[in-house]
């Protein structure tokens, strides 16, 4: 590997693992492909889409040197922001609720960002952020923006967003060499499954594509909401319409439980050494259910979306004797 110009170059570009310790110890049949966008310089998948949402912002003319740059964000994309800011030259505030973990908060910090961090709605609880919680946060980033004359990324409406993500996709491909049958991405803007669909359709038309869902918080997959709607997959499940979805790339849905997805992200760090957030393990856990179903014995490809350490303030990790 050459010597890079900055950190921004180690951007994307990440490994594509083979789950073969997984596959064995759940006895299944198949492969699951694991994208680790945890290596990313933040921590996370949205590395990709803070640089391509900034660098598209440049060249349409939206963002003008030196302008303050602003976000609603459950961490992950703050994190990517604050440091593709602080390298590019632009001051950036998160906004963020604080039912999201305290570590990307932190990390916003170290890279120099200012993070707003908003009260939950009423009746919420810390660790869970429900829709209400984001309207919250989405009502405060345009006070703001407004207020400061900044440039808002917008990350549920931009659709650079998806086209950052094409390029996990596409990596996906030419590093698996074209073999998967199917992909699965736990929904937050829906920048990732849109993304990564796309990319793939556009090698192999018959790829399968599925939306993941929280068990507790359908929406897509047309069951109604449960009246307990709280889940811990921080990230996404927000129950209610992505705007840039494009529903004819939807293949099917999967749902997954908080315990699914807990289990499978202490399997990937116990059995893969994959240390990953809450997501990662929606992901790999619905591979599973799939390989156990419509796709047993094909090749299904997942993203570790972040990075474990991302959640060590939550119950994720528990500390053990
Ligand atoms: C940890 C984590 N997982 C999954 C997602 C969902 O990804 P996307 O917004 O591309 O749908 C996010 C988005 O914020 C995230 O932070």
């Amino acid at each position: 590997m050459a010597v890079m110009g900055s950190i921004l170059e180690a951007i994307g570009n990440t490994p594509l693992v083979n789950l073969e310790r997984l596959v064995k110890h759940w006895k299944i049949e198949g492969r699951i492909l694991a994208k680790l966008d945890n290596l990313n310089p933040s921590g996370s998948k949205k590395d990709r889409i803070a640089l391509g949402m900034i660098r598209s912002a440049e060249r349409k003319g939206l963002l003008r040197r030196g302008q303050t740059v602003i976000e609603e964000t459950s961490g992950n994309t703050g994190n990517g922001l604050a440091l593709v800011c602080a390298l590019l030259g632009y001051p950036f505030i998160a906004v963020m609720s604080k039912g999201n973990s305290i570590e990307r908060v932190r990390v916003s910090n170290a890279f120099g960002a200012k993070v707003v961090r908003v009260d939950q709605a009423p009746g919420s609880k810390s660790g869970e952020v429900s829709a209400a919680d984001l309207d919250l946060v989405i009502k405060e980033t345009e006070r703001l923006t407004k207020e400061l004359g900044a440039f808002c990324v917008g990350q549920f409406h931009n659709a650079d967003n998806a086209t950052a993500q094409e390029t996990t996709g596409d990596e996906m491909w030419e590093q698996s060499e074209g073999k998967i049958d199917a992909i699965a991405d736990f929904v937050g803007t829906g920048g990732g499954f849109v993304g990564i669909a796309t990319a793939m359709r556009r090698h192999d038309p018959k790829t399968r594509c599925y939306l993941i869902e929280p068990a507790n918080a359908p929406y897509y997959s047309g069951e109604k909401p449960k009246e307990e709607a709280g889940h811990h997959i921080q990230g996404g499940g927000y129950a209610r319409e992505v705007p840039f979805l494009d529903r004819s790339l939807i293949t099917g849905c999967v749902s997954v439980s908080d315990e699914e997805a807990i289990e499978s992200a202490r399997l990937l760090s116990s059995v893969e050494g994959i240390f990953c957030g809450f997501s990662a393990g929606a992901n790999v856990a619905a591979a599973r259910k799939l390989l156990e179903g419509t796709e047993k014995g094909k090749t299904v490809a997942v993203v570790i979306c972040d990075s474990g350490f991302k959640y060590l303030s939550t119950d994720l990790y528990p500390l053990k004797d």
